[in-house]
């Protein structure tokens, strides 16, 4: 890459001053301006040497940047997006894609229309750990898929609960903590055909849900489990498994189980198990590991958008992707709600 690209953020809280730093670390980008209404963020863009706007569509028009990453509240999203697409601008959203299904379909038509690269913040899927566990998956190398566990059981502090949108419908585990993990396990596995749910605010007492019970089934025949709750001290959950993010304190410790046929894979501690002679419950059962490299997937998803925005590679997580994920998510919800078994693609069509 030549000159360097100018990329913008609109809100500039938790994850958007992240992005900030990742844009001031590159050396293929220049940070072009921050829109966020927050006094907080004035004196930020102020400490960047950028200019400040309290609302990204002036930023849009005055300093027209190549790209523009949406870092505000879910509801946000749509109607940014959409001004990213009116005025020509490509975007990275932070996940989830949108809100609802219904405004994603909304976009994705207003993309497939325009023709604007678009990318999603499903920034796991560019984890290397990730990446491998899909190249084992998807190579065959644990034979036909029979089963998938996946855990995210953890201790939010009680100090989160004071935002009072964190104690209601829609700031739950759900749409906030487990869109990731079925965004992981749709990368992985494939997609997901069906769910059936449970959920439960036992824990906690509030309005959204602190625990939930998931089955799943995908779309190759595999059958799925997973287990949800915010409420518990625990080791297994991406965020203190993975290592991602140095906030959590790393666990050596699985939170997915992949299994097939002919093998089965712990992730993301890697460990591939298998016979290496005949098969059965008596055999010795080899362990051996799955190697992956290790970096950033932040930095890793602003190097993609940066290529996305010159057409140079295509998006690892497109809008349209990014609904399907969003579709299961509801699915759950739903299942949950009327005590039956939903399909996401039921979701897409009743949005529509
Ligand atoms: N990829 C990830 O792992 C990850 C992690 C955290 C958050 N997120 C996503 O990022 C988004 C933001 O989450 P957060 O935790 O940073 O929230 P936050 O509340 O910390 O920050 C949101 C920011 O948006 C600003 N804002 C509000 N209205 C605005 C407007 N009209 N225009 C511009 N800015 C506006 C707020 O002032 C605030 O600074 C959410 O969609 C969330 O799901 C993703």
């Amino acid at each position: 890459m030549n000159a360097k690209l100018r990329i913008a953020v609109a809100g500039a809280g938790l994850i958007g001053r992240k992005h900030i730093e990742l844009i001031a670390a590159s050396p293929d980008c220049a940070l072009a301006g921050i829109a966020d209404p927050s006094p907080a963020s004035k004196a930020l863009a102020e400490a960047n040497d950028a200019p400040w706007y309290a609302d990204h569509r002036a930023l849009l028009q005055h300093e027209k940047p190549d790209g523009l990453i949406i870092a505000s509240p879910n509801a946000l999203h749509l109607s940014m997006a959409l001004d990213c697409v009116a005025a020509d601008t490509p975007a990275l959203i932070e996940k989830p894609v949108t809100d609802t299904v219904a405004s994603a379909q909304r976009l994705c038509a207003a993309v497939a229309r325009s023709g604007v690269p678009m990318l999603v913040g499903h920034h796991r899927r560019h984890n290397p750990v990730i990446k491998a566990a899909r190249e084992t998956v998807m190579g065959g190398k644990l034979g036909e898929l029979t089963a998938v566990v996946g855990l995210w059981l953890l201790k939010k502090p009680d100090d989160y609960f004071e935002v009072g949108w964190r104690r209601e419908q829609g700031g739950g585990p759900l749409l906030i903590n487990l869109i990731h993990d079925i965004d992981n396990l749709r990368f992985i596995c494939g997609d997901v055909a069906e769910v059936q749910a449970l959920t439960s605010n036992k824990a906690r007492g509030f309005a959204v849900e602190d625990t939930a019970a998931l089955l799943l089934r995908f779309a190759n025949g595999a059958l799925g489990t997973v287990t949800v709750s915010d409420a518990t001290p625990s080791p297994w959950s991406w965020e203190l498994t993975s290592g991602e993010n140095a906030v959590y304190p790393k666990q050596d410790q699985p939170c997915y189980v992949l299994a097939g046929t002919a093998g089965s894979l712990a992730v993301p501690t890697m460990e591939l198990w298998s016979y290496t002679g005949r098969a059965g419950w008596h055999e010795p059962l080899a362990r051996s590991p799955v190697k992956s490299s290790s970096f950033d997937p932040l930095a890793e998803q602003l190097r993609h958008f940066l290529a996305v925005i010159v057409k140079r590679e295509a998006p690892v997580v497109s809008v349209e992707d990014a609904t399907r994920t969003l579709a299961v998510v509801e699915a759950v919800s739903e299942a949950a709600r009327r005590g039956a078994r939903v399909s996401p693609g039921e979701i897409m069509e009743q949005a529509a």
